[in-house]
């Protein structure tokens, strides 16, 4: 089954041709990120008129660049929300119109549906076919949402907790904002905290105590903020020369947080056979290093998506969340 998936959500204007809902015979991702680097988020309005242009490019390279024509195809994959709305009607309203003209089925898929199967995908060359199994826990980090799934098919979803205020991307963005880094912070953040010693600014773990699966980062983000005025009240070269040392514990809070959740999950849905990272965040090395020795001899395989093009938006997950639905509905 080849299935086109278009991804419009955010900023990013992706097209990939899927088979089988796994092998992405190819990804093309345009984005607007950097027009937006010096701000602290997107300018929507902006981010749809640069979509309206890159959409039909975006498309016809992904179909060149899959060697497949629009008669191949089976059927049309498109997000069909959440996410801005000037940017989903870029994507919805050229999808319907090539479903039209192609005469193929079209079909609507939630982002996060599209995060969650994004650890489906696998290179054009990668031949290794070690499908996932469920039941599977899934934590969906990005810029948008927080939230902790037990699935136990691709259809039959649990939500067993989200956040209660940041998602964790957000919180990465805006501590990143605060120590000065471009948007989005996330992956700078993480360069940055590499070189320092996450011991020097130990930051408290959210919700620590509490029974719950609910998420919370405002917490952290405050932590932050005071601690850099403490800082520069003492010294405001000090905080250029400990820079990286305070984004290391401040990634690790957040890391640590997220790894506490999906433990104590684990404890509460024995018989779970794999562990899922997905969505921007899941591109951070410390998260998975982290839950990856709190799951070691547990017998819990632990998968993020199997490239870091598929961590972030991408029609490749569309298309394989579209192929699913297809399937099991
Ligand atoms: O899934 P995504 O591309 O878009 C949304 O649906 O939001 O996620 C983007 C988010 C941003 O907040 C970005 O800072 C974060 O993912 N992110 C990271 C890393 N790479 C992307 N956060 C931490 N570490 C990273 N390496
Ligand atoms: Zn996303």
């Amino acid at each position: 089954m080849l299935v086109l998936g278009i991804e419009t959500s955010c900023d990013e204007t992706s097209a990939a041709v899927v088979k089988d809902g796994s092998e992405v015979l190819s990804c093309i991702i345009a984005t607007s990120k950097k027009d937006f680097q010096s701000l602290s988020g997107v300018i929507p309005e902006d981010a749809a008129r640069k979509q309206i242009l890159s959409i039909l490019p975006v498309i016809d390279k992904c179909l060149e660049e899959a060697g497949v024509n629009s008669r191949s195809l089976d059927a049309l994959a498109v997000t069909r929300g959440p996410g801005l709305l000037g940017s989903l009607l870029v994507g919805t309203v050229t999808a319907r119109a090539l479903a039209k003209v192609w005469d193929k089925p079209l079909i609507g898929v939630h982002h996060t549906l599209g995060h969650l199967s994004s650890t489906w995908l696998r290179e054009k060359t990668d031949l290794e076919k070690n499908e996932p199994a469920f039941p599977i826990l899934t934590l969906s980090v990005s810029g948008g949402h927080t939230d902790l799934w037990y699935r136990i098919s691709h259809t039959d979803n649990q939500l067993l907790g989200s956040t209660r205020d940041d998602a964790a991307g957000e919180a990465f963005d805006k501590g990143a904002s605060l120590l000065g880094l471009n948007y989005p912070g996330g992956p700078e953040l993480e360069i940055l905290a590499h070189k320092g010693d996450a011991d020097c600014f130990p930051f408290p773990v959210p919700l620590k105590e509490d029974a719950t699966l609910d998420f919370s980062f405002s917490g952290l983000k405050t932590s932050l903020k005071y601690l850099l005025k403490d800082l520069a009240s003492i010294n405001p070269d000090f905080i250029n020369l400990k820079k990286s040392s305070i984004a290391a514990g401040f990634q690790r809070a957040i890391c640590a947080h997220l790894a506490n959740r999906i433990i104590a999950a684990l404890d509460m849905h024995h018989g779970t056979k794999e562990v899922h990272i997905v969505g921007g965040v899941s591109a951070n090395q410390v998260l998975k290093a982290a839950v990856e020795e709190r799951l070691m001899n547990s017998g819990v395989i632990l998968r993020t998506p199997s490239s870091l093009r598929f961590c972030t938006d991408n029609g490749a997950m569309i298309a394989a969340a579209g192929t699913f639905l297809m399937r099991d509905e």
